[in-house]
């Protein structure tokens, strides 16, 4: 109970998008509010280029940069901010989706032209599975987007959601006017490109009223009040609790080039979402105001330069105080560790910090000691739960090129799947070493690393499958047969489970039809 002030002033979130829809300019507009930046444009330069070639060096030319954007600290309204970022575009790999254990709710960012797209329903899944709490912001209200009613339901669809607006917007495109705010029971007028100023916030108690039809003209007053009175009919108040369950999403309307509709949602945010919660670890529940320090590792980035070989863990506090030169409990390799220079990342530098608290993410320097999902404690041995592998979409054959190089390169590749990037695979009863990945470009990156860093010369031959399945039983009996008769599709992951690999969608069905016995799982825990 030590360090509740600390805990309640702390919310700590991710931004979720598919590439374009706006997450950058969105986060230039929280550290603008935050006062993390003073001008716009500060993020936006620190993005990968859109149009970047397929070289990933290009990529990594900038993980030096966005290194420093992997977390983001601001204040705001006597909260402390943390925002983690979900790299998108070519460098979305599998430790994306892991960022998403490591907070305690997200804002979905949906581009109002192109509604739903894959990246963000991949992200999503992920946030259903954890019930994390989610904010949507419609974004791009000032381009012709979809009728709203079909936008809402598309997201509900597809997302699998419920939606509960809470601004609905008047028009859209060159005729967008801005925004009835259903809580706050006012009207917000759209102007380009500045912070809502206080005359252009008109509230009405009723929208019956004729101002509204001054303000809007008589056929977008009608519209609005027939809109309201449906939104308000089926949705009613909002249930905070049902938010905090991950059962309802709030929506908001707006634009985030021209700052509309953001601090509306940023002002709801610091109101309803959560701050840092408890959690589950392998032995018992764990409650966020315990005053030992327990925290996980979520993330590992490597540095692709020789010269500079360090690797930063991020390491997500879960309870207590964790303190710089203080020896934890590294509970997988028990053994005692202490960190004499372990840094809070600011929206521009990294600083050293001598503590920090639940919800905060501190960066260790690292030679090699971590792994995804290793704890640290005051002593106590337990894992976090919950923190999940997922089938990767990629599927390659490691094929050595040099054999005087075996030993470097299995050494290079489980330090490389350590770091969560990729995941390999081992054939069963073979040892052909198959690697999997959610995007194309880790290969290139993989292949580039054991050469420099192991000198080991690998080539990858494609293989044709779409997914790995996790498979367990409760008849020992009938995985085994399951496992014999089906051995080109079976492989054991790193910690020797076995996985079938799926050519298709409709092999998997097939299987799966076939096998009522064997359970086949999506995703697995890092800890069992
Ligand atoms: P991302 O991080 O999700 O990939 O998206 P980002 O913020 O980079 O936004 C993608 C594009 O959408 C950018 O344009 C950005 O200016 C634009 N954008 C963001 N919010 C809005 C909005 O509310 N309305 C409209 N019409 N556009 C918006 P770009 O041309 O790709 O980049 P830039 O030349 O503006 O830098």
């Amino acid at each position: 109970m030590k360090y509740n002030n600390e805990i309640n002033k702390r919310k700590t979130f991710a931004i979720i998008s598919h590439p374009d829809a706006g997450k950058t300019t969105l986060t230039e507009k929280f550290l603008l509010f935050g006062g993390a930046i003073q001008t716009a444009g500060a993020v936006k330069s620190n993005k990968i280029k859109k149009h970047a070639t397929s070289d990933f060096m290009e990529i990594e030319r900038q993980r030096g940069i966005s290194v420093a954007t992997s977390v983001m600290s601001f204040e705001y309204k006597g909260m402390l901010i943390n925002l983690l970022d979900t790299p998108g575009h070519k460098d979305f790999a599998e430790d994306t989706y892991r960022t998403l254990t490591a907070v305690d709710s997200v804002i979905l960012v949906v581009d109002s032209v192109n509604g739903v797209e894959a990246q963000t329903r991949r992200l999503m899944e992920v946030c259903r599975m954890r019930d994390t709490p989610v904010i949507v912001f419609i974004n791009k209200m000032n381009r012709d987007g979809k009728n709203r009613f079909d936008l809402l339901e598309e997201i509900e669809k597809e997302l699998n959601i419920a939606l509960h607006p809470m601004t609905w917007p008047i028009n859209s495109g060159k005729d967008f006017k801005g925004v009835y705010n259903l809580y706050d029971k006012n009207l917000v007028l759209f102007t380009a490109n500045t912070k809502a100023a206080d005359e252009d916030t008109i509230s009405f108690d009723r929208l019956d009223v004729p101002a509204l039809d001054e303000k809007l003209g008589e056929k977008d007053a009608a519209t609005l009040r027939e809109d309201i009175e449906l939104v308000d009919g089926v949705h009613g108040e909002l249930n905070v609790e049902d938010y905090l369950a991950g059962k309802v999403a709030p929506v908001f309307f707006g634009s985030a080039i021209n700052n509309f509709g953001v601090r509306e949602m940023l002002d709801t945010f610091i109101r309803i979402a959560p701050t840092p919660r408890s959690r589950e670890t392998s032995t018992r529940h764990l409650d966020v105001e315990e005053d030992k320090f327990s925290g996980f590792i979520f993330k590992i980035h490597a540095n692709l330069d020789p010269k500079h070989r360090d690797r930063i863990a991020f390491l997500r506090v879960c309870s207590g105080k964790f303190e710089r030169n203080k020896y934890f409990h590294h509970v997988r390799l028990d053994k005692e560790v202490r960190f004499s220079n372990p840094y809070t990342f600011l929206a521009r530098d990294k600083d050293v910090i001598d503590e920090a608290f639940p919800g905060d993410v501190v960066g260790l320097f690292d030679t090699g000691n971590f792994k995804i999902g290793d704890t640290l404690t005051e002593g106590e041995d337990f894992y976090f739960t919950g923190i999940p592998s997922f089938s990767p979409e990629i599927f390659k054959e490691v094929v050595n090129k040099d054999p005087m190089k075996t030993k470097q390169l299995e050494k290079g590749l489980l330090q490389l799947t350590d770091e969560g990037v990729a995941q390999l695979f081992t054939q069963y009863g073979g040892n052909k070493k198959i690697i999997g990945c959610v995007c194309e470009l880790q290969f290139e990156v993989i292949q580039y690393r054991l050469l420099h860093e192991y000198w080991a010369s690998v080539q990858f031959n494609a293989l044709p499958f779409y997914k790995a399945c996790w498979i367990t039983s409760k008849d020992p009996k009938k995985l085994d047969e399951f496992t014999r008769f089906k051995h080109a599709n079976i492989a054991e992951d790193k910690d020797g489970y076995l996985v079938y690999l799926a050519q298709s969608e409709w092999f998997l069905n097939t299987e799966r039809t076939n096998n009522p016995d064997i359970e086949f799982h999506f995703t697995s825990e890092i800890h069992k």
